[in-house]
């Protein structure tokens, strides 16, 4: 299978950056082609130019590349800490750049843009792994866990991918290294049940 692989974390020695190597390791070991981007590290241009919001636009070369993987693989894993609530604004961009219409979205003909889009996505399932400092209940009660909204209603239920599986591992700040250990060992068991061994790489 051909896996996309995003994480957002400024620094390499954090928690994220073990959860998406522990994501990569996993996926390789079980014979998957993954496209690995650490959007920090490639320095991704988060700002959407004003040229791009038009559908028929030339892409640069770098964002076409992004959006033909996006558009290809067979399942999506995003790796990145909560920030107010959020992705980080370096993974906001990347979704507002790549998530194209025509790529991961479109209006059903006739419709100019104001009814319900269609999903465009071909990946069967999407995982996105998050960190945080807030306890879970606190999380959805006072905050309404924005990020299950974002990442599961508004991008990809939106874009196709039904099949939407999230986790958050908290809280980090006081956690110990074995509680660590034991989340990095989660990790690697749903990306193990969501993308086995067995399944032809392509
Ligand atoms: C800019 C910023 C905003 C943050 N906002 C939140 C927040 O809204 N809720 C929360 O629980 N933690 C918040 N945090 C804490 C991070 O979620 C936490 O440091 C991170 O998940 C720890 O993982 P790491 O060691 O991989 O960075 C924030 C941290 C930063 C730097």
């Amino acid at each position: 299978m051909k896996i996309s692989l995003i994480i957002a974390h400024p620094d390499k020695d954090s928690l994220n950056s073990a959860i998406a190597k522990c994501c990569l390791d996993t996926l390789e070991a079980n014979g998957h082609t993954v496209y690995f981007h650490d959007l920090y590290s490639e320095k991704f241009d988060a700002l959407l130019p004003a040229q791009e919001i038009s559908r028929t636009t030339e892409l640069p070369g770098e964002l076409k590349k992004h959006c033909d993987e996006i558009a290809s693989v067979d399942g999506i894993i995003v790796v990145h800490p909560n920030w107010w609530g959020q992705p980080p604004a370096i993974l906001k961009g990347w979704i507002d750049r790549v998530f194209r219409p025509g790529v991961a979205y479109e209006f059903i003909e006739g419709d100019s843009g104001e009814g319900v889009p269609v999903g465009l996505l071909k990946a069967k399932s999407a995982l996105v792994f998050n960190t945080s400092n807030t306890e879970s209940n606190r999380e959805i009660n006072v905050f309404k866990d924005p990020l299950e909204t974002i990442w599961k209603n508004c991008i990809f239920d939106l874009c196709g991918v039904h099949d939407f599986y999230r986790k958050m591992f908290n809280i980090v700040v006081t956690s110990s290294n074995e509680q660590r250990i034991a989340w990095l060992s989660e990790v690697a068991e749903i990306v193990n049940q969501y993308y086995p061994n067995g399944e032809v790489a392509e």
